[in-house]
């Protein structure tokens, strides 16, 4: 899976981006509105760069890396997700779709770019009937990034497992095929 847009190419991350994802992921400014919890062991990325290649192989789906066409630069990741394991808002069984990128590339539209190339391959490729998106309440560049991707924006919720209120967002295909 492979996805190419003006700026960027969206590809499978692989174990090559591991300190990329270190870097990304030990970042205390991109884990703001993550929890506040950065990483501190390359392991730990190794293990996410893991489990999200066994999410490609059993769901179809994952987080992908973000590449900077002209630079050919990691600049982060973005995506889809089945949270099969996992219940947000009393949903459990659905697709989100996030994006998590270095701060050095933020504010240059590539988090909207490229969640706009993922939204597509999720209602035109894959076919899904609806993208979810969640974010912390206070996350005002997601929430901007969300709306601007076409995502409705539905409700707050508690989310008692992070203790913290996150934002629930929705489009389905038919509201998607009317925007694009
Ligand atoms: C969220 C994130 C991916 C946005 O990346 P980005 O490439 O800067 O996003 P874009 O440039 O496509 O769009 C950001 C929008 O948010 C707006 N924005 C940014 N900071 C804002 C703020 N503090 N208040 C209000 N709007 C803000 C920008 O103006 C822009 O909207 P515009 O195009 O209408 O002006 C990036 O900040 C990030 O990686 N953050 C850390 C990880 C994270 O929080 N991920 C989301 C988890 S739900």
């Amino acid at each position: 899976m492979i996805l190419e847009t003006d700026r960027l190419i969206v590809r499978p991350l692989n174990e090559t981006d591991l300190n990329d994802m270190f870097a990304l992921d030990s970042n205390p400014k991109v884990h703001q509105y993550l929890g506040n919890k950065p990483i501190t062991h390359k392991q730990e990325a190794l293990n996410y760069i893991k489990s999200t290649i066994k999410q490609y192989n059993t769901t179809g789906v994952g987080r992908w890396a973000v590449i900077e066409k002209e630079t050919k630069s990691f600049i982060g990741w973005c995506g889809l997700r089945l949270y099969n394991d996992m219940t947000f808002n009393n949903k459990t069984n659905f697709y989100d779709i996030g994006y998590r990128l270095l701060p050095k590339y933020w504010g240059k539209g590539y988090a909207t770019e490229s969640a706009k190339a993922c939204l597509n391959y999720a209602f035109s490729t894959l076919n899904l009937n609806t993208i979810y998106g969640i974010t912390e309440k206070e996350n005002a560049a997601s929430h901007a990034v969300l709306l601007k991707i076409g995502l409705n924006y539905i409700e707050d919720f508690y989310h008692d497992a992070e203790q913290m209120t996150l934002r629930w967002y929705a489009l389905n295909k038919t509201e998607y095929q009317n925007i694009s």
